[in-house]
Parts: C-alpha cells; sequence; structure tokens
C-alpha cells in the first residue's frame, strides 16, 4: 500500500513539473499491486496496439471505449469513457492524449487510471478483467475552497439534485449512463446549482446506483457547503458547480437528441446493460463510515481566480492554475484498513 502511495506522490509531483509540456491537466494513477511488466514485453506490445486502436475507433457514438488485446497473462483490458457531453471527435483526441500521458507516467504497470482536463475522459487498462465491474478505487475527491451562503438549504439541495441524477444515470442503457440538471440556490433562488453524474455504461443499473450512491454520501465529508465539488471514482463520476455551467447542454454524441434532459430514452432495441460479473479479483469492501477528512489537502487554489494566458515563462503561474483547486487522496484513508 505505501508503495501505491509513493508513487501517487510522484505522479502529483510528476503531474506539477511536467505541466508545461503538458497542455491539459492530467490525473493519472499508477498501481503498483497488480503486477509490472518490461519494456518491449509482449505485454508492452499488446498495450500500445491496443490503445492504438481503441483510439483510432471512429464508430464509437457514445463516448464509451472497451475492448481486449492478447492471450493468456498478456492479455490487456482497456476501458475509456468520456463525458456525456463530449463531441465524439474530441472524445477520441481525449482519449489519444490520454493514452500517451498515461503510459508515459505509469511506465512499467500493468494497471493504471488517468482523468484528462475536468474528467473530459477517463482511461483505464488492466491485465486483469474490468468489463462490468463495480470498481470504486482509487477515489479521488475535489472541492472549491468558498463556501454557500444558507448552508442547510444548499447541503439539502445538493443531495436532492445528486440523487435525482443518480436515478436518472443509472437506469441509461448499456452505451450511456448520464444525467445532468440543475436547480436554483441562494438568498433570492438567484443562484443555479448544475450538477453532473455518469456511471461507465457497462455497470448494472444497480452498481451504477450504488456506485454513485457512495460518491453522494462523499459529498457531506469533502464538500459541505462548498459551492463546487467532484467525486472521481474508475465505475463513476460526480461532479457540482455553482453558477458555473460546466458541461454542453446539447448532446452531440447521441444520435437521437437530449440526454441531458431524458439521459435513457433508448430508442434502439439495444441489449440491456450486462449485470455485474463477480470479480475475480475483488474490489476489497469500504469501511462502512466513511471518516471525516481530518487531513489538510496537499493544495489549495482559488478557482474563482482567472488564469494567466500568456506567461510561458512562468512555471508558478503557468502550472497552477491547471491543478484542480483542491484535491484530497480519499483513498488513501480509505485503503488503509
Ligand atoms: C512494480 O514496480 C514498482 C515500481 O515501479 C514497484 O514498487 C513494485 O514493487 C513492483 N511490483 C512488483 C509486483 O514487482
Ligand atoms: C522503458 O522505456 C522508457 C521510455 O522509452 C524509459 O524511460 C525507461 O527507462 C525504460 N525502462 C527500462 C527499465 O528500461
Ligand atoms: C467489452 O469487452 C468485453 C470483454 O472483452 C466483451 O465481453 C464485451 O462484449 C465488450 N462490450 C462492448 C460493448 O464492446
Ligand atoms: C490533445 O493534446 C493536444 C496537444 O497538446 C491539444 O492541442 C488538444 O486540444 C488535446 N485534445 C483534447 C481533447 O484536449
Ligand atoms: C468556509 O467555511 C468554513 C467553516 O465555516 C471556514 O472555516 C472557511 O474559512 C470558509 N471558507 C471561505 C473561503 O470562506
Ligand atoms: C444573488 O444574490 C445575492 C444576495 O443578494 C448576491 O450576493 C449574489 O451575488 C447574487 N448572485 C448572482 C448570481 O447574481
Ligand atoms: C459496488 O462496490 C461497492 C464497494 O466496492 C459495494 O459496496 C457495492 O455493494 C457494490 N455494488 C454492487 C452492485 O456490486
Ligand atoms: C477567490 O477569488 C475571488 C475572485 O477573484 C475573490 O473574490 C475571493 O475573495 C477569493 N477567495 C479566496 C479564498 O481567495
Ligand atoms: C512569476 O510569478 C511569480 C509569482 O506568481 C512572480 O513573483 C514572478 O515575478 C514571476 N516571474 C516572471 C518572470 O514573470
Amino acid at each position: 500500500m505505501s508503495s501505491f502511495l509513493s508513487c501517487l506522490l510522484l505522479i502529483f509531483i510528476f503531474t506539477f513539473t511536467s505541466q508545461l509540456s503538458i497542455a491539459k491537466s492530467f490525473l493519472p494513477v499508477c498501481d503498483n499491486n497488480k503486477g509490472n511488466y518490461t519494456n518491449n514485453s509482449v505485454y508492452h506490445t499488446n498495450l500500445k496496439t491496443l490503445l492504438s486502436t481503441l483510439t483510432s475507433n471512429t464508430q464509437i457514438k457514445h463516448g464509451f471505449y472497451n475492448s481486449s488485446f492478447g492471450i493468456n497473462s498478456d492479455k490487456v483490458n482497456a476501458i475509456g469513457l468520456c463525458r456525456g457531453d463530449i463531441k465524439p471527435n474530441d472524445c477520441q483526441n481525449c482519449l489519444k492524449n490520454s493514452s500517451a500521458l498515461l503510459t508515459q507516467t505509469c511506465q512499467n504497470q500493468k494497471e493504471a487510471i488517468g482523468w484528462y482536463d475536468d474528467e473530459i475522459c477517463m482511461l483505464r487498462y488492466s491485465s486483469r478483467s474490468i468489463f462490468g465491474l463495480n470498481e470504486t478505487r482509487p477515489v479521488y475527491v475535489e472541492w472549491n475552497i468558498n463556501n454557500a451562503t444558507n448552508e442547510d438549504e444548499f447541503n439539502a439541495k445538493v443531495k436532492k439534485l445528486l440523487d435525482g441524477l443518480r436515478k436518472r444515470a443509472s437506469s441509461g442503457d448499456s452505451n450511456l449512463k448520464y444525467a445532468v440538471g440543475s436547480d436554483k440556490v441562494g438568498v433570492n433562488n438567484n443562484d443555479t446549482l448544475y450538477g453532473l453524474v455518469q456511471c461507465t455504461p457497462d455497470l448494472s443499473k444497480t452498481s451504477c446506483d450504488d456506485c454513485l450512491l457512495q460518491s453522494i454520501k462523499q459529498v457531506p465529508y469533502c464538500c459541505n457547503n462548498k459551492i463546487g465539488g467532484r467525486v472521481l471514482r474508475p465505475s463513476c463520476y460526480l461532479r457540482y458547480e455553482t453558477n458555473s455551467l460546466f458541461y454542453q447542454t446539447t448532446s452531440s454524441q447521441s444520435p437521437s437528441p437530449s440526454p441531458s434532459s431524458s439521459p435513457s430514452s433508448s430508442p434502439s432495441s439495444s441489449p440491456p446493460p450486462p449485470s455485474s460479473s463477480p470479480s475475480s479479483s475483488p474490489s476489497q469492501s469500504p469501511p462502512s463510515p466513511v471518516p471525516p477528512l481530518s487531513a489538510p489537502p496537499p493544495f489549495a487554489q482559488n478557482n474563482t481566480s482567472p488564469q494567466p494566458q500568456d506567461n510561458k515563462g512562468n512555471t508558478s503561474r503557468n502550472v497552477l492554475p491547471k491543478i484542480p483547486l483542491m484535491l484530497f487522496l480519499l483513498w488513501s484513508m480509505l485503503s488503509s484498513f
């Protein structure tokens, strides 16, 4: 476990120091406990082949990429997921960029995951089968340091919005499990709360619902009264913001209009989502009470401050705005039981 953590720290440092050469922010996690491969091994070759076919597949319309390559212990499985509002072309580019960054960062780990630039896409691969699994680790939690006015009402509205979105997303089909929505908050109801939740669509309805439920339960600990928050897991994603419409409202991914208002109209006779198969390496069950955050987050930043544009010569300025405003690796606390 501690080696995994040191790896994470190194990755954070890597992410910090390499921001100038990376156009967009990227959050990678290399798993040191699921095996290593060596350069130019069969696994390495399979991984490269798989990622290049995955990211050149232009048939994908709903932002979900899933495939495997190789046999036996050299088989590589990968899943790519774009946020439900991302256009197919941007999705592909996002996954392309992610696969380059992830293989550069995690140079010999067989299993790795990365989230790209405001989580517009997520890419993961492993030597074990990951399709259809409810995977809740690692988890990242992130929040805006600014407080909402009207605390009790705000927290209740965030929960209500996210719970509604959870139900809509989890009843999506095997192509898309995604929902967005908004509500009015604040003293005069003049502020707008925007929410987005999504599962990888290979999850069963129950697994999706479960994964999002766990993330929603996290919100009072990470993000109590915070005007924005995010919870990132391999199988599901949650984000909300106040007065910042962070998603595109017209989806271009779906051939039928607007999954944003009705996420699973499912006009096609698509097969039912596969039920989550038992994992050969089951994810550890979580501790029942979620520990409140006691450790300070490793870095903080004011989300509302403007991002400097043209000062490429200044590392500190150029770097910091690309780091998520606040990030806390809850995984480290949850996994040490
Ligand atoms: C894999 O490599 C990492 C460092 O890159 C190391 O910490 C870890 O122990 C290795 N795992 C195995 C199973 O060899
Ligand atoms: C594997 O290749 C990468 C990049 O090509 C290089 O940085 C790394 O040092 C190599 N690792 C080993 C163990 O040779
Ligand atoms: C995803 O990959 C698994 C394992 O290879 C396969 O069984 C499944 O049919 C694939 N699903 C899709 C939608 O491609
Ligand atoms: C991928 O990276 C290139 C070069 O850094 C960048 O121009 C492009 O916008 C990125 N694509 C996405 C979808 O972010
Ligand atoms: C938000 O509220 C908390 C608790 O009341 C307080 O400690 C913190 O300083 C506030 N943050 C800001 C940015 O005002
Ligand atoms: C809403 O009203 C409050 C109090 O009048 C004010 O502080 C806040 O800036 C307003 N928000 C917007 C988005 O106008
Ligand atoms: C999903 O995983 C979590 C924790 O790993 C577990 O609590 C939950 O029961 C799982 N849900 C399903 C449907 O397998
Ligand atoms: C964040 O930035 C906004 C706008 O620049 C400013 O009004 C606010 O005081 C800042 N908050 C903190 C905690 O720095
Ligand atoms: C870089 O930014 C720091 C603080 O953000 C500032 O003190 C410094 O003068 C800047 N340097 C240059 C060359 O712009």
